[in-house]
Order: C-alpha cells, then sequence, then structure tokens
C-alpha cells in the first residue's frame, strides 16, 4: 500500500506549456480548451440556493421527493420520456462523478468489458479502471455487429457489462438516432449488458431534425420499447444528464440520473453508503432550474451564435468541422495531413488560443482539436479576428 490505480495522465495537465504561450499574446489569451461555462448562473438558480442555505440535515440520497417530480416533469416535457417513476430518477453531485463510478456501482468486475465511444470523454476510460474493468473503444455509430471485442485471459469471450452511449457526442458532436440506439439496445439486451447514455447536450442541437424534433434520449419509448402499462421498458437502460452545460451550473453540481429501476436502487444504495449525497441547497437550485425553460432557451442562442462565428473563422483559417458534428459544445476540426493534433494546438497557441487535442479523446482524434464554445463573446470575437488572417494552420 498504497498500490497504484492505473489510471491515464490527466490529459489537460499536458497544455500547461500551450497555456504559457497563449497567455504572451498581446491581446490576451483565448481560452476554448475546457467545456466550462463563462456565462452567469441564472438568477433563479441562484436565489433558489440561498434560499435553501439553512440545511443542519443530512439531505436524502435520492433527491427530496419535489426534486424527483421536476426531474420526472423534465423527462416528460422536454425529452419525450413519460411516465418515469419515482423509484426511476436519482440526483448525483453533477455527472462527472456519475461517469467515473457507475461502472463499480452497478458491479463491473475486474476483466469484465466496459465499452465506449471511439472518440469520448476521458472519464468511461477511467470508471472502467476504477472497477478493475477493460475499457474497449467501440464505433458507436456503427452497427454493433461490427463491434471486434478483445478475449477473455483463457480466449473465451470476455463479457460486455456495460455499454456507454454519449449522444450528442463530445468532442464530435455526432447524435444517434432513435433506430442506432435501439440496435444497440437490442445488442446489449441479447449479452445481458447495461446500456447507459451520457445526454448532457442534449439542449444544443443545431441542425435537423435534431433542432426542431430533439435530440433522442436512451429512454425514448421508440428505442426502450414499451411495458405492458404503457410506460417505457427500461430493463438494462440509464440516461445522464446535467445542468453544468444548459444552465451554467457546473460550479454547483447539479445532476441526475433515471432509468430501470433495479439499476437506479443499485446506484442508490452504494451513494447512501458512500455519503455520495447532493447538497441540499444545490437540490433546490437544481428543482428551480429544471422548472425553467426561458433561460435555457436564452443560453442556447448564445452558443449558436458563438458556434457560427467560430465555425466561420476556422474554415478562413483553413480547417474543417468534422460534417457530422451537428450538436454539443464543440467544433472537432481537422487541419492539413501533414499537421498532427499537437501541431495544431502549438498553431492556435501562437495566436493566443487554447484548444484540445483530439489525442485526448482517443486515437480517433489523431490529427483533430476540439474547440469549445465557451468564451465570452467578446473573447471569441477576439480569436476569429485572429483566426482570419492566420495562415498558421496551414501548414
Ligand atoms: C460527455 C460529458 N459527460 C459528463 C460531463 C460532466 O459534466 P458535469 O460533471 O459537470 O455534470 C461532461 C463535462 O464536460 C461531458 O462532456
Amino acid at each position: 500500500m498504497p498500490r497504484a490505480l492505473t489510471l491515464p495522465d490527466f490529459p489537460w495537465d499536458s497544455l500547461r506549456p500551450y497555456r504559457q504561450q497563449a497567455a504572451l499574446h498581446p491581446d490576451g489569451v483565448v481560452d476554448l480548451a475546457v467545456g466550462t461555462p463563462v456565462d452567469p448562473t441564472p438568477a433563479l438558480a441562484q436565489q433558489a440556493l440561498q434560499a435553501a442555505a439553512n440545511a443542519p440535515g443530512y439531505p436524502p440520497a435520492a433527491g427530496t421527493p419535489e426534486l424527483r417530480a421536476a426531474i420526472i416533469d423534465w423527462w416528460a416535457r422536454r425529452r419525450g420520456v413519460t411516465d418515469l417513476r419515482d423509484s426511476e430518477v436519482l440526483p448525483t453531485i453533477g455527472s462527472k462523478e456519475a461517469v467515473a463510478l457507475l461502472a463499480l456501482q452497478l458491479g463491473a468486475r475486474p476483466g469484465d468489458l466496459v465499452l465506449h465511444p471511439r472518440a469520448a470523454y476521458p472519464t468511461y476510460d477511467v470508471g472502467a479502471r476504477l472497477a478493475g474493468a477493460v475499457p474497449v473503444p467501440v464505433d458507436t455509430d456503427a452497427d454493433p455487429a461490427t463491434w471486434r471485442l478483445p478475449p477473455g485471459p483463457d480466449g473465451a469471450p470476455a463479457r460486455p457489462v456495460l455499454v456507454w452511449l454519449n449522444s450528442p457526442g463530445n468532442p464530435d458532436g455526432h447524435v444517434l438516432s432513435t433506430e442506432q440506439l435501439a440496435r444497440v439496445v437490442a445488442w446489449a439486451r441479447q449479452r445481458g449488458a447495461v446500456v447507459v447514455s451520457d445526454e448532457c447536450y442534449a439542449e444544443l442541437a443545431w441542425a435537423e431534425p435534431w433542432a426542431s424534433q430533439g435530440v433522442p434520449s436512451l429512454l425514448d419509448p421508440r428505442v426502450t420499447g414499451t411495458r405492458a402499462d404503457g410506460g417505457p421498458d427500461l430493463r438494462g437502460l440509464l440516461a445522464l444528464y446535467s445542468l453544468s452545460k444548459q444552465s451554467n451550473l457546473a460550479g454547483y453540481r447539479a445532476a441526475f440520473l433515471a432509468g430501470d429501476a433495479t439499476l437506479v436502487a443499485a446506484v442508490a444504495e452504494v451513494r447512501k453508503h458512500a455519503g455520495l449525497l447532493v447538497p441540499a441547497p444545490v437540490q433546490a437550485a437544481l428543482l428551480a432550474a429544471l422548472a425553467d425553460e426561458e433561460h435555457v432557451a436564452a443560453q442556447v442562442e448564445v452558443y449558436r451564435a458563438r458556434r457560427e462565428t467560430l465555425l466561420e473563422a476556422t474554415a478562413a483559417a483553413g480547417l474543417v468541422n468534422d460534417p457530422a458534428s451537428v450538436a454539443g459544445l464543440y467544433l472537432w476540426l481537422r487541419g492539413p495531413a501533414s499537421m498532427s493534433a499537437f501541431d495544431l494546438v502549438g498553431a492556435f497557441a501562437e495566436l493566443g488560443i487554447v484548444v484540445a487535442p483530439g489525442d485526448f479523446y482517443g486515437q480517433a482524434g489523431a490529427g483533430r482539436v476540439r474547440v469549445s464554445l465557451t468564451g465570452s463573446d467578446e473573447r471569441v470575437r477576439a480569436a476569429a479576428a485572429r483566426l482570419r488572417g492566420t495562415s498558421l494552420l496551414r501548414r
């Protein structure tokens, strides 16, 4: 003891030299490397937090009954998932901890396979490792019949226990259709694996049909099938949602999950034992923010304008956004074949702009950079002006 866990290096630490270089720009740095919101937390959430500040007792791990009702109502109003039951929802302390701990909480064991998207938020991989399981990147846009899984130690097929989906995807902005979600669900149910879909960018859809129809949830009845009583058949399924992005609440750590009551109960049990409780004032703020759609609609327009500015300016600089990047908080850009992801990051740093190399998100990110829409309007305009006049990204 201590026995070191084999965790990857924390990727953003390796950006330090690029940050230092970007900071030398005479007009100041524009940091678009991390998807951390910069616009104000809505007043209604701040007020709810303050009003609930007197909180001497422990908060319920399952969330207050009022919060659970607000979560159920939100799924029905915003995601087309009706008839969720009280036992099918649970608040979490932001969704990153849930992503990191779900494999463990759901009972993944050493040697089990945890599948995740090829270009992915690094925490799916970390969560598999924390459980001693084996993270396996797969193409979640493709027919699961094409997925190649590694054999177990004795050469026998290893057991996939969990399939992570992320739609809209970070970093690639891809959206999974109801047909693709249903194919993955059928594949996983045949094998007894759980499917967990991380959907925190669902309100940020930039192209049709998603902008007007909404981004489909894993819990959509067209995906899940229905129970005898008409509700969604949630067997083996969970979906995660977070208010960090849509409501500028990343600093509050306010999120929730929903799905199969048996899985929710198993996760809630571990959370009770471990003291993973969403603080009472945050539960109150989460409830208030969930009930209001106006601030979300306004925030979506703010991101739409920033995206259009950055799309136009990066195209003028010679970069090409992934044509399937149609939703979410990022551009997923490719430069000339001669430039690696870190070459691109270096060229951006010379312009005083910090972006993330695609390699942070797996091998599928080679040659790409991820540019976050989370700069203030003023900083995004500054970045755009620098990009329009540069030949640095054409080497
Ligand atoms: C795909 C994805 N999942 C989960 C999270 C975690 O969000 P939070 O912990 O703020 O709820 C992020 C944050 O960037 C993300 O991109």
